[in-house]
């Protein structure tokens, strides 16, 4: 059940120009949450809206956000300090069903965060990751303690293999084969993942990012087409299985 909390910040870090982490005391709503479930965060007293962000990390009662800063509501989150609290909702959607089984799992750029935590919640995985260039790549030191092996793209060559990660992805999957594949990032990027995994006869699920209003299905903003029908990516997903997905 999702639940609202004042959770104070216990650490807030720039992991480059602008993404920053943000690790909060969050009580029994981290200890409730899923991989691939998010957060609504309240972003200042004149902002209408909360801003959803995906759980990148759980440790106990602690619960780290990862974001990039883009407009008026995370701008105001990254000039947090640690001690302030944060009104947060959550845990909120509908996250990663984990199988039996070693796992790929599959992030581009700002996409790569709640990847952490799902590959934390398997038996076992690994990690295919692409970023633009080697001043975006976050997250790889916590990747390589939680997963087998991880394989880096970026866009200009700068670190890793040049090129995009669905390269990577069917290179994994032809060396090994996995229970599923889990993958967060741009839409063409997931699609291009979910071909990659079809070919690999792999079952393939995919965080789709919508805009959103209030967060729990109560208001139609994020709605997108699932099997012909209108879904809520905040309620019914953000998870959904690759092949519903009308692409
Ligand atoms: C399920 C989910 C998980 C997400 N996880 C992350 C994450 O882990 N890290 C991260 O950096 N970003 C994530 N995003 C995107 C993040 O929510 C937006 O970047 C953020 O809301 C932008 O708010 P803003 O006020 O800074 O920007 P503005 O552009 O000023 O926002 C204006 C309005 O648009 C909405 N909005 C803008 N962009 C998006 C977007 N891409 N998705 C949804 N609503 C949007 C905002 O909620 C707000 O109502 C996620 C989005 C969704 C839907
Ligand atoms: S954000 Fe309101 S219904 Fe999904």
């Amino acid at each position: 059940m999702p639940m609202t909390r004042n959770c104070p910040i216990t650490d807030l870090q720039y992991l480059t120009r602008d993404v920053v982490s943000i690790t909060l005391e969050a009580g029994e709503l981290a200890q409730a949450a899923k991989p691939g479930q998010f957060v609504n965060i309240k972003c200042g007293e004149g902002l209408l809206l909360r801003r959803p962000i995906s759980i990148c990390d759980v440790n106990g009662t602690l619960l780290t956000v990862v974001f990039q800063v883009k407009g008026e509501g995370t701008q105001w989150l990254s000039q947090c300090q640690a001690g302030e609290e944060l009104d947060v909702l959550g845990p909120l959607g509908h996250g990663y069903d984990i199988p039996q089984g070693k796992v790929l799992v599959v992030g581009g750029g700002i996409g790569v965060p709640p990847m952490l935590y799902a590959a934390k919640c398997c038996e076992a995985a690994d990690a295919c990751v692409g970023f633009r260039s080697e001043e975006n790549a976050i997250l790889l030191e916590e990747l390589n303690a939680a997963c087998g092996r991880v394989l880096v793209t970026s866009d200009d060559g700068t670190i890793g293999a040049h090129g995009f990660v669905d390269a990577l992805v069917r290179k994994a999957l032809s060396e090994e084969r996995y229970a599923a594949v889990f993958a967060c990032g741009p839409k063409p990027m997931l699609k291009s993942v979910y071909h990659a995994a079809k070919e690999g006869n792999t079952p393939c699920f995919v965080s789709m990012e919508e805009r959103m209003g209030c967060g729990i299905g109560a208001c139609l903003v994020c709605a997108c087409s699932v099997g012909g029908h209108h879904k809520h990516v905040c309620k019914d997903g953000p998870v959904f299985n690759a092949e519903e997905v009308d692409w």
